[in-house]
């Protein structure tokens, strides 16, 4: 089967507040995007990737991967206004002979190949998508503009649901089509009647959002 990752990495990273986009932050000495197409690269699971850069960027990304000695990038493109967008430019560069579909935030650097392995499983027992997630286990409560709790949502089932994402090739083509739009892959899939099932995630596979993320995330490497 043809595995093919695409890496998204073409927000803006407002939330982070630097000069450049996320992906080419610093961690350690390198651009946080370095660390996942690296590990992506490594995989055993994954055949071609395709990087969706931030636009402009694509020359920086490209720079990198051939830095980093990656073997395996098909190509990099720019991404769109929307994380979907971005996808949708990522799966274009798909060829349609592909099988299977993994899509990871360039945000999460730290990938495994334990997690790869687990998303991807379930696609051979007939799923239309597989997500790692983690149990919440703080109380959950919906808040009104004005700081007034509404109500305690109950927890039961809940999950935080990360990437790497999988799908069967041609069920994430069907889902991003047009101009859905959606916060993950599997709301794409889930939204046209797709079955996506979780498996164990990893609470190293925090995603970058302000500059804490950031450093806890390089004093665990
Ligand atoms: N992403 C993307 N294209 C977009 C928006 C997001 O490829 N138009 C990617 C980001 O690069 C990131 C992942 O989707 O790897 C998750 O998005 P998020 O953490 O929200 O990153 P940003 O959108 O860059 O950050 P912010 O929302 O703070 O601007
Ligand atoms: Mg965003």
């Amino acid at each position: 089967m043809s595995v093919w990752a695409i890496l998204v990495a073409a927000g803006r990273g407002e939330r982070l507040g630097l000069d450049q986009p996320k992906a080419f932050a610093k961690l350690g000495e390198d651009p946080l995007l370095a660390e996942p197409l690296r590990r992506l690269d490594e995989s055993d699971w994954i055949d071609r990737i395709v990087i969706v850069a931030p636009p402009g960027w694509e020359e920086p990304a490209i720079l990198l991967a051939e830095e980093l000695a990656c073997s395996k990038v098909h190509s990099c493109v720019p991404g769109g206004e929307t994380r979907a967008g971005s996808v949708r430019a990522g799966l274009a560069e798909v060829p349609a002979d592909a099988l299977v579909v993994l899509v990871h935030d360039a945000a999460r650097p730290l990938v495994t190949e334990a997690v790869i392995e687990r998303v991807l499983a379930p696609l051979g027992e007939g799923w239309d998508g597989a997500v790692p997630g983690l149990a919440v286990s703080d109380t959950l409560k919906r808040v009104a503009g004005d700081g007034r709790v509404v109500e305690t949502v109950p927890r039961d089932g809940v999950y935080a649901v990360q990437t790497p994402q999988a799908f069967p090739a041609d069920v994430l083509r069907r889902a991003a089509a047009g101009d859905a739009e959606a916060s993950d892959c599997a709301g794409l899939v889930e939204a046209a009647g797709g079955r996506v099932t979780v498996v164990e995630g990893d609470p190293q596979l925090l995603k970058v959002t302000t500059a804490d993320d950031l450093a806890k995330i390089a004093s665990w490497l």
